[in-house]
């Protein structure tokens, strides 16, 4: 279901009927506000799955019905990190999978004439670096944003990031390789280029816009 890529060994494309369906409607320009939260919603699930493959687990017991048996569960706290606004709509697909997670927020937006990240809040759980993080944004564009992100959750003292994003471009993957080269990036696409506006294309616009009506 994920493949790794020669030029980009950090990425891991998610791919899967399901999560191309839902991008086939997501990236449509015609798709409302409501169905565009939903459907982030729900790609963040399906790709939630594949994250949390290689998480640890420890080994305990339970009584069945009929039994005691041995038993797996996740080993340590799992912390998902919204990049405000659009990675809020990405959230609720995480905790579908792991309702026990906790959440953290990193307020970031891109100043429009210089495409340059401002962070403008940080709230994270104090015991953060105990466990997994997943940082959460649908778009990684010239990786600015998520770059800024991962250096708050390092500073923070956090060791196993995943950055999880529906669309990417290479030269943001470039950047992320460059700063953050340990940081594992599960994208559902990796598309053609950026344009003079810094915009992904084909993409699927801007997802904060779309996801709260404000374009
Ligand atoms: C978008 C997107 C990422 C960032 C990607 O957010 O959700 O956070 O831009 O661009 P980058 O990789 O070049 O940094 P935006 O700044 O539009 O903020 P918003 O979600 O509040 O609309």
């Amino acid at each position: 279901m994920q493949t790794m890529t020669a030029t980009h060994p950090n990425l891991h494309l998610v791919n899967h009927p399901l999560i191309e369906h839902k991008l086939a409607a997501i990236r449509d320009r015609s798709t409302k506000s409501f169905d565009f939260r939903r459907l982030l919603q729900e790609i963040a699930a399906l790709m939630t799955y594949e994250v949390c493959r290689e998480f640890a687990t420890v080994a305990g017991e339970v009584e069945t019905p009929l039994e005691r048996t041995t038993v797996h569960r996740l080993a340590a706290p799992i912390t998902v990190v919204p990049v405000l606004r659009a990675g809020l709509g990405m959230t609720q697909g995480v905790l579908d999978l792991l309702p026990d997670a906790r959440v953290g927020h990193i307020g970031i937006r891109r100043d429009e004439s210089t495409a340059l990240p401002i962070g403008y809040y940080t709230k994270l759980p104090q015991d953060i670096s105990a466990g997994p993080v997943i940082l959460v944004d649908p778009m990684l564009a010239t990786g600015g944003s998520c770059a800024h992100a991962l250096t708050i959750l390092r500073d923070a003292g956090c060791k196993d990031l995943r950055v999880v994003c529906l669309v990417t471009v290479p030269e943001g993957l470039r950047r992320l390789a460059q700063e953050h080269p340990t940081v594992r990036i599960y994208a559902a696409a990796l598309d053609r280029q950026l344009d003079q506006n810094k915009f992904i294309r084909p993409g699927l616009g801007d997802a904060g816009d779309r996801s709260y009506g404000t374009s």
